[in-house]
């Protein structure tokens, strides 16, 4: 009698899981080389940068001394990125980009711009506290 009762506890936990496996979204899970999960942009597979009418004029002015690597891993603000050209500038002979310079900026501050978190994993500050004395 104790084996029968633990045969059909199997048979519904397998019948559950059955059950669940086919109910359980299969969504498949994208991972850009960037890390992030669920991306649904298009990455250049020679790059890795995210493709837009802007790569071409992109990889030609920022992958010519470097690996698209150097961008990928790293987020900046505009100023961050304006910032890092300057520095090339000054530093690596970075040529000017003149009128690329703003595109090339609008493409960096879209897809490596400072990431948006919706929840940094800690509550907002309480509004008004009152401490009373003890
Ligand atoms: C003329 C050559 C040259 C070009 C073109 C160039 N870079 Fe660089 N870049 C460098 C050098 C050299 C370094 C330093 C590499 C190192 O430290 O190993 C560098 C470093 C970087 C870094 C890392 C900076 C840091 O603080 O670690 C980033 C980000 C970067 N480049 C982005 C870009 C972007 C965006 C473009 C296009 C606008 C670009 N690069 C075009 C030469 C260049």
């Amino acid at each position: 009698m104790k084996k029968q009762k633990s045969l059909v506890g199997l048979t519904v936990l397998f019948a559950g899981w059955l059950a669940l496996s086919a109910l359980a979204p299969s969504v498949p899970a994208t991972r850009s080389t960037n890390g992030t999960v669920g991306d649904s942009l298009q990455h250049d597979p020679a790059t890795g940068l995210v493709v837009d009418d802007r790569l071409t004029l992109v990889v030609a002015q920022c992958t010519a001394c470097h690996s698209s690597k150097l961008i990928l891993q790293n987020r900046f603000t505009r100023d961050g990125w304006k910032e890092k050209i300057r520095w090339m500038q000054r530093t690596q002979k970075l040529w000017d980009l003149g009128e690329s310079e703003p595109v090339v900026l609008d493409y960096l501050v879209k897809y490596y711009g400072p990431e948006q978190k919706t929840f940094d994993g800690r509550r907002k500050p309480l509004p008004a506290i009152q401490w009373y004395k003890l």
